[in-house]
Order: structure tokens, then C-alpha cells, then sequence
């Protein structure tokens, strides 16, 4: 317990250091606030979200921790500093851009770094590893600041990045989280369920998005959540759609175009099955498989209703197919 204070209280400083660095040195200015304000980010979220910029130098929060007394072990433990075989140690995040990650209390439990180059070589994202006050499969990046307009509009925003839940408080929508860049887990689904049961999905519209959103949701699914969905056209993802389009219209849009996720995947699966009877039984197999998820039985007979006519099958085979499948799980 005094070990995991310890590392908040570290982690805490870290953000500070990551912070003034950005806000009062030339470096900080020149590059890494330069990179927010050129992402288009106002000060005020920059400030809320407390982003900052690590130093392009092996050494510099390594140096800056140790003057201030931190041990060297801890440093080392949550992954600011890596240890090189002659045991000494340098910084993990170094000339990156810093998004410090929250628990839902609002302490600082990690960091996702994000490199300025174009580089395809450099990974675009460096982030904090596990550690005793972070474990990624438990966060969802965002939740602090959106769990009272989740609460207040019975609605949770999931998205892909750390980006994405900037640009769309900045744009007036802050009931936004994401699972930054990982599969959802149980864990995340249950945080999201004891503020709300409508999660409404906003993956990148591209090939990669459309794969993590049918990945990800038969879990939202079996943990009774009702789950929409919306994708942004042209390989957009919400952050880049605000920035192109602007606030209003990113409004608009994502109220206009939600769209349930069975009926959703109802659609996208038929999309390339070219109408060979083969496949479509697939598709109508894998769609019936999710509704079966579903634990209530109203929503299960209104989803078997509804698909019976995108599927243009009769209701009674969609039925016997969702008997076999919960025989064969039960
Ligand atoms: P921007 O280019 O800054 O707008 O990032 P993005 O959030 O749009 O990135 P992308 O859609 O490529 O990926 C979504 C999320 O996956 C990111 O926010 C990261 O959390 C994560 N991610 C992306 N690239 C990497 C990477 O190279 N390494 C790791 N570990 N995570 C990544
Ligand atoms: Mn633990
Ligand atoms: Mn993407
Ligand atoms: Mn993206
Ligand atoms: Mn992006």
C-alpha cells in the first residue's frame, strides 16, 4: 500500500514534470505545443487532459526524478525509466507528446507518448507498461472526465484513441472513453455498465475499425448493454471528422447516424457474401449467435423480428436456429 502510493505520487510528479516541460521551456514550446495547437486542441483542453512533452534526451526525467529524490527502483517499476544491461537507466518517453492516463479518481496511473515523426519505423504510440497502480485491461482512457456526462445523458461514447476523447470534449461531446487501441475486456464493460447501459461505438472508419468493432462487442452484448454503432466515412476517425467538418456538423452527425450494432453487422456481413447461399446461412448463423447474447428476452425477439426482413428469411428458422444454439450451449 505505501509501495502504491508511492508510484501515484511519482506518477503525479512525472505529469508535472512532462507538463512545465511543454509550457516553460523553448523545446517544450516550439514542439510540443506547437504539435497540439496545430491538432487544433484549445488551451483550456490541453490543460484539462494535462498533456505535455517529454524531452528528446535519454536522460532528462531520470535526472530530474533523482534530484528530486525518487528511487530509482520505482522509476524503474512504472516504466518512466528502463534499465540498460550495465544498469543504468534512461527514459522511456523521449521527444514525444504526453497524454497522462487517469484512474476514475482522477490520479495519474500512466502515460501514452506519441512520437512527431513521420516515420512508419517509430511506433506512433509508446505507452507506460503494467504496473502496480496501472493495469490496462482495468482503464478506460477518459473516464474520469466523462463519467458525469455519461451519467447525465445515459450514454457512453467508445472510441478508438486518445485523440478522439480530446477532440470530441472539445467539440461539446465529453461522454467519450476508449480502450486505446485494445480489444475491450470484461472489466472495462462493467466499468462503463455501472454508469450507463447504452454504449454507442465510434471506431475509425477503416478496415481496422470495422474488424475491432465486431470483435469487441459480442461482450457489450452479453453483459446486457444495448450497443449502437456509427463509423465515420472516408477513413475518418471522430477526431479527424471534427477537425475536417467542425463541431455542429460532428453533432449532427452522430445523432443522426447511429445505428444499431446487430443491424449493423446484419449489414456489413451480407455486404460480401455477393448472394452465395452458402455464405449468407454464415451470416445468418453469426447474427443469430449475437442475439443470443442478448439476456433479455423482449430485445431478442424484437432484434429476431427485425432481422427476419434485412435477412429476408422467415422468423420461425430464425428462431429454431437461436433454439439450437442455446441447446448447444446450455
Ligand atoms: P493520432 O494519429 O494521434 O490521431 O492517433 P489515433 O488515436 O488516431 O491512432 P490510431 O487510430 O492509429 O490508433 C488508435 C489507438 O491505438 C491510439 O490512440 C493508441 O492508443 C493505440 N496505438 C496506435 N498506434 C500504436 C502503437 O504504435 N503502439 C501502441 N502500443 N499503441 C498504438
Ligand atoms: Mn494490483
Ligand atoms: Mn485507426
Ligand atoms: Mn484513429
Ligand atoms: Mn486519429
Amino acid at each position: 500500500q505505501d509501495k502504491r502510493e508511492s508510484l501515484y505520487v511519482l506518477s503525479a510528479w512525472a505529469s508535472k514534470f512532462f507538463k512545465d516541460e511543454m509550457w516553460t521551456t523553448e523545446m517544450g514550446q516550439v514542439i510540443g505545443l506547437h504539435y497540439f495547437k496545430e491538432r487544433g486542441y484549445r488551451e483550456d483542453i490541453i490543460k484539462k487532459f494535462e498533456l505535455g512533452y517529454s524531452p528528446d534526451n535519454w536522460t532528462a526525467l531520470v535526472d530530474a526524478a533523482t534530484k528530486a529524490g525518487f528511487h530509482p527502483d520505482y522509476l524503474k517499476e512504472i516504466g518512466l525509466a528502463i534499465e540498460r544491461d550495465d544498469k543504468s537507466l534512461y527514459d522511456r518517453f523521449r521527444g514525444r507528446v504526453m497524454f497522462p492516463i487517469h484512474n476514475l479518481t482522477g490520479r495519474v496511473i500512466g502515460f501514452g507518448g506519441r512520437t512527431l515523426k513521420t516515420d512508419k519505423k517509430v511506433p506512433k504510440y509508446v505507452n507506460s507498461p503494467e504496473s502496480d497502480i496501472y493495469h490496462k485491461s482495468d482503464v478506460l482512457y477518459g473516464l474520469n472526465f466523462a463519467k458525469k456526462a455519461i451519467m447525465e445523458e445515459d450514454n457512453c461514447y467508445l472510441v478508438e484513441g486518445y485523440a478522439d476523447v480530446i477532440s470530441t470534449h472539445q467539440a461539446g461531446v465529453e461522454n467519450v472513453v476508449s480502450s486505446s487501441g485494445t480489444s475491450l475486456t470484461t472489466a472495462q464493460i462493467r466499468l462503463i455498465a455501472r454508469f450507463t447501459k447504452n454504449v454507442t461505438i465510434l471506431y475509425d472508419g477503416d478496415e481496422a475499425g470495422i474488424k475491432a468493432s465486431l470483435r469487441g462487442t459480442d461482450m457489450l452484448l452479453e453483459e446486457g448493454l444495448n450497443v449502437k454503432i456509427l463509423l465515420f466515412p472516408d477513413g475518418n476517425d471522430p477526431d479527424s471528422y471534427v477537425k475536417t467538418y467542425g463541431s455542429s456538423v460532428f453533432k449532427s452527425y452522430i445523432k443522426e447516424n447511429q445505428q444499431d450494432f446487430i443491424f449493423y453487422k446484419t449489414r456489413i456481413l451480407l455486404r460480401d457474401t455477393n448472394n452465395d447461399p452458402i455464405k449468407r446461412a454464415e451470416v445468418i448463423r453469426d447474427v443469430v449467435e449475437s442475439i443470443a447474447l442478448i439476456p433479455d428476452e423482449i430485445k431478442v425477439s424484437v432484434f429476431i423480428r427485425e432481422c427476419s426482413n434485412l435477412l429476408d428469411i422467415e422468423e420461425r428458422i430464425l428462431l429454431s436456429e437461436l433454439n439450437k444454439i442455446r441447446i448447444s450451449k446450455s
